[in-house]
Order: C-alpha cells, then sequence, then structure tokens
C-alpha cells in the first residue's frame, strides 16, 4: 500500500471553513432560547447548540475526509484513536458556561493530529470574529498578522490566567495554596472561562501564561499548536510532554519565564496523572 502525503493544506482550509461556519451556527442559535442540560452537575452544561455544531463540523469534515478520526466532545467518536493515523479533535463550544450567561468568551476549538503530532490549530471566537490558527513549521496567526512571543516577560511582570484556584481536586491536593503564592508574584491573575481562547491568548500576547490542573483533549488540542507555533512553551504541569489524546494538566507560556513558572508550580507538590474520566 502507498502512503499518500498528508494533505496540510486542504486540511487546514477544511479546519478553518469548519471552524468559521460552527461559530456563525453558534451565534445565530444564540438569537433564540435553546435547551440547556446539566452533564454532571449545576456547574457543567451542554447545550443543544453544543450538540447541533459539533454534529454539522463532524458531517463537513467526513464528506472531506471519510477516513479521518474525529473526537469531539459531545462523544461523536465511536472508534479507537489508535486506529486512526489522522484525527480531528473538536470542542464546538468551549467556554459553554460563558455562552450561556455572557453570550461571549466562548470559541471553536479544531486541531489535526497526524500520528500524535499537531498539524492545524484553529480556535475561533466568533462574537469578535478573531480567527487564531498554526500550521506545524508554518507559524501562527490572529486573522492575517502572524504571532510570535518575542517579548521578554519576567514572570513578575506577567498576566496569568488560571482555573486551579477554583478547582476542587487543587484544594485537596494544595495546588490553589501554590497557585496563590504565584498570584502574589505576578502582575495578575484573570479567569477566562475557555482554555481554548486562554491559549490562543498566550500566543497573542494578551496574556503570558495559562496553567490548569486538568484539561480534556478537546480544550488544549489547538491551543496548544497555536501556542508553539507562536514560540511559546506548553507540556503538563510536570514538565513533560502533553498527549494528544487524553486528559492532561497544561502549561502553557512564554519561554522567557518558563523554568520559574515550573519552579513555583513544581514546589511541594507531586501531580498525579490525571484520572481518565470525570
Ligand atoms: C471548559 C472550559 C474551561 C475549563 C474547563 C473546560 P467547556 O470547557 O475550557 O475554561 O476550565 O476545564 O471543561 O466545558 O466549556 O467546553
Ligand atoms: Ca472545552
Ligand atoms: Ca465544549
Amino acid at each position: 500500500m502507498t502512503l499518500q502525503p498528508f494533505p496540510l493544506e486542504r486540511v487546514k482550509q477544511l479546519a478553518i471553513q469548519c471552524a468559521r461556519a460552527a461559530g456563525e451556527l453558534s451565534l445565530e442559535r444564540l438569537q433564540q432560547p435553546f435547551q440547556v442540560e446539566y452533564k454532571t452537575s449545576p456547574s457543567d452544561l451542554v447545550t443543544a447548540v453544543d450538540r447541533e455544531v459539533e454534529r454539522q463540523v463532524v458531517q463537513t469534515i467526513l464528506e472531506h475526509f471519510p477516513e479521518h478520526g474525529i473526537l469531539g466532545e459531545e462523544s461523536t467518536f465511536k472508534g479507537r484513536v489508535e486506529d486512526y493515523e489522522t484525527l480531528w479533535v473538536i470542542d464546538p463550544i468551549d467556554g459553554t458556561t460563558n455562552f450561556v450567561h455572557q453570550q461571549i468568551n466562548f470559541a471553536v476549538s479544531i486541531a489535526v493530529y497526524q500520528q500524535g503530532i499537531g498539524q492545524v490549530g484553529v480556535v475561533y471566537d466568533p462574537s469578535r470574529d478573531e480567527l487564531f490558527y498554526a500550521v506545524k513549521d508554518g507559524g501562527a496567526f490572529l486573522g492575517d498578522r502572524q504571532l510570535r512571543l518575542e517579548r521578554q516577560v519576567k514572570l513578575e511582570e506577567a498576566l496569568l490566567c488560571t482555573s486551579v484556584f477554583w478547582n476542587k481536586r487543587a484544594e485537596q491536593m494544595g495546588i490553589d495554596q501554590i497557585v496563590k503564592k504565584l498570584a502574589g508574584k505576578v502582575r495578575g491573575m484573570r479567569l477566562l472561562g475557555s482554555a481554548a481562547l486562554e491559549m490562543a491568548y498566550v500566543a497573542a500576547g494578551r496574556l503570558d501564561g495559562y496553567v490548569s490542573l486538568s484539561l480534556n483533549p478537546w480544550d488544549f488540542g489547538a491551543g496548544r499548536i497555536i501556542v508553539e507555533e507562536a514560540g511559546g512553551i506548553v507540556n503538563q504541569m510536570t514538565g513533560e510532554p502533553l498527549p494528544f489524546d487524553r486528559k492532561s494538566s497544561v502549561m502553557a507560556c512564554n519561554p522567557t519565564f518558563y523554568e520559574e513558572l515550573r519552579h513555583y508550580l513544581r514546589e511541594g507538590v507531586e501531580i498525579p496523572p490525571s484520572p481518565a474520566e470525570g
């Protein structure tokens, strides 16, 4: 069997097309009432729009690439990740709570991995019409503008973003205290409520770093490629490389203070691997 070369340009164009169409659909659905359900608790929401948007994205991808695998948040994926050379990793609405409450600060996140290596990452914020994307070895962009993390940032000048404060597991492990100490060291802390957008903002220099104790692959799949292509560093909080197909802690930042940030996060805490579910 002859292996076909990876169609990078076609995949990039399709990922952007899907992300824009998904964003438009979600904005359109905001014009009328929609069904909101609790997934596991009142703080874990899913809407009929999340499901509809994911269905639309999946259908479009499979029309063009029926041989590709798709790992989507709303349980689209039925096969085994390892059976596919090419895997699309999708979050139809990242920041569903913001979508329901604020109608801004949510994004579509689409990443494409080839044999586990990130090739294309797209994060689209429809309410601001901002498209962040990156192609492996091809750079990261916000619209037409190339994103490069060239500014030297000291940790004390950094604006960081984290969801760690409000995480029960962090509290049990004492990590909330470490992040609290970190908050006293940096210029400021933010929490936007959409990991994909927060990581895209790190690439754009609007934030200098992002830390999360546990994210799903569809939360960080695209953001990670965009930050890396902008020249940032993305790893697990332990310093190990991120997986592409399972839960993980995430730290993404400007490279100038990576080691210092790692030092703060490492101090006195062993971070166990994220559970498979939950
Ligand atoms: C959530 C957001 C949030 C992060 C959560 C995610 P969702 O995704 O990215 O910022 O802290 O861990 O689950 O549920 O809105 O797609
Ligand atoms: Ca998400
Ligand atoms: Ca989601």
